[in-house]
């Protein structure tokens, strides 16, 4: 399928609307002596948190201001995801909530967007048993929000697109970002895998990779408001430019953004197994800026679960990689995405998942227990094991990881990190906490005027999760 650009005057629609809700919210300002409110939540992964910057970008140029509580907000806009079923349960909790909140702020608009609603089944769900929503757009129709967001407001009634394009991508949307010294930088939108367990593909669409210019010229402007740590998102990054007609592929990137003078640190997520090459390998040992840190999904050890999943790699070809990138780059920081309970796993395939974390040891792994999503090939699977089962091999799973995480971490011991500080611990106030070239999280005291620097530490106390040491 061919990518859809948004043409320069699909989005010149769009600018029109939202010059138009600018001027009702002027209105508004005038009538009730204070600015229209949005409230924003978003679930799921990065690509959401980044489009949520694009939906809180456009909301400001259309004259709203922010506010963290939905309970003061005029309007309220979830960005959903629909990976597993709890980030769904999660929305839906927050619906139940909304229409009481809507009783008593009639004029309150309350909009879903995102994977969940490019679901058809979804969409009906929330039609029928939530129809205090007001407004319901898909991940293609993100660029339309002011005009759909307009049009609810006129019209007083539900207002829905969830059309299914070939995908898009608008290089014109404005963004409002949250962090300064980090951002997020989307370089593809969209998956061709079709991992069978996966909804992706379905609610974002095929692959398509922005140019090279565009996401450079986004990098540029964000070093030149002070960001020097970029990570580059896409489903899979190491098909990067496939789509494209000039001649590029994610390593050629790779060199580009590390030549962009005031660019520190990059990062990127999420390699495919399959399509993660030599050259890359090399470019990651050889350019100074790039982290040495690399997310490779594993998904399981079990060769006969990865073929079952459509992954297309085996159990031997995976550690091939990783013992290459090892050798490579000894100092790599590896983490993995793990799921537990694929229908047709039995307790010996888990095992050999077991056996792989052993192999490997990863500095981390976000693992997941199987959730059936509707469309998929492997919801007409059935299962093996009893959820039990399932649960006390998922447990299983995290005992071992969390042990070698310790050890893992016991290795830092009086070692000296750089640090990017990210601001004050989430967990001790008292403390400031950063991230390693690695991605590990160390916390220290130090003066909250460092936020955004990057400091010498020693690691004195390395504990499972985190790293905690002193400024030298
Ligand atoms: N059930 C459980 N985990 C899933 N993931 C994707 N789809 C599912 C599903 N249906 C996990 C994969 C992927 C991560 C982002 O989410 O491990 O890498
Ligand atoms: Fe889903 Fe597989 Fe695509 Fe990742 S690569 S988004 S798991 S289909």
């Amino acid at each position: 399928m061919a990518t859809t650009i948004i043409t320069k005057e699909q989005w010149a629609e769009s600018e029109r609307f939202i010059a138009k809700l600018k001027e009702d919210n002027a209105r508004f300002a005038i009538k009730n002596g204070r600015t229209r409110l949005a409230h924003t939540e978003t679930y799921g992964c990065q690509q959401n948190v980044n489009d949520t910057e694009r939906i809180r970008g456009m909301l400001s140029e259309a004259g709203f201001e922010f506010t963290d509580d939905a309970e003061n907000a005029d309007f309220v806009i979830y960005n959903t995801c629909a990976v597993r079923e709890n980030a769904e349960q999660k929305v839906f909790g927050r619906l139940g909530i909304l229409k009481h909140l809507k009783e008593t702020h009639p004029d309150l608009i309350v909009a879903v967007c995102g994977c969940m609603v490019q679901q058809e089944h979804i969409c009906e769900k929330i039609r029928k048993v939530h129809n205090h929503v007001d407004l319901i757009f898909g991940t293609h129709a993100l660029y339309r929000m002011p005009e759909l967001l307009y049009r609810t407001m006129q019209e007083k009634k539900t207002v829905v697109d969830i059309t299914d394009s070939d995908g898009s991508i608008s290089e014109d949307i404005p963004i409002l970002r949250d962090k300064e010294e980090k951002a997020w930088v989307s370089i593809m939108y969209g998956c061709n895998n079709f991992c069978t367990y996966c909804i992706v593909p379905y609610v974002r669409g095929r692959e398509r990779s922005r140019k090279p210019q565009d996401i450079i010229n986004e990098i540029k402007e964000l070093v030149a408001g002070g960001t020097t740590e970029i990570s580059l998102l896409g489903q899979n990054v190491n098909s990067y430019g496939k789509d494209l007609d000039i001649d590029i592929d994610f390593a050629d990137l790779l060199r580009i953004v590390n030549d962009i003078e005031g660019v520190k640190r990059i990062r990127f997520m999420t390699s495919h197994p399959k399509d993660l090459s030599d050259k890359l390998i090399y470019t990651m040992r050889d350019c100074d800026k790039i982290c040495k840190q690399l997310h490779l999904p594993l998904q399981s050890g079990s060769d006969k679960i990865l073929k079952e999943m459509n992954r297309h790699y085996t159990k031997e070809q995976y550690i091939a990689i990783v013992d290459k990138v090892k050798k490579e780059i000894p100092e790599i920081t590896l983490t993995t995405d793990i799921i537990v309970g694929f229908p047709t796993e039995t307790t010996e395939d888990f095992e050999e998942t077991l056996k792989v974390l052993e192999y490997v040891r990863y500095d981390s792994i976000f693992s997941f227990i199987y959730s059936r999503r509707e469309g998929t090939p492997a919801s007409k699977l059935d299962f093996v094991l009893s959820d039990d089962e399932i649960h006390k091999n998922f447990d299983r799973m995290l005992q071992v990881q969390n042990q070698i995480c310790l050890e893992k971490n016991l290795e830092y011991k009086d070692r000296i990190e750089e640090v990017l500080v990210d601001g004050v611990s989430k967990t001790d106030k008292n403390m400031l906490s950063g991230r390693t070239d690695g991605g590990k999280i160390v916390n220290f005291t130090g003066d909250e005027s460092l936020k955004g620097k990057y400091v010498k530490i020693k690691i004195t106390n390395p504990k499972q999760w985190s790293l905690e040491g002193e400024l030298i």
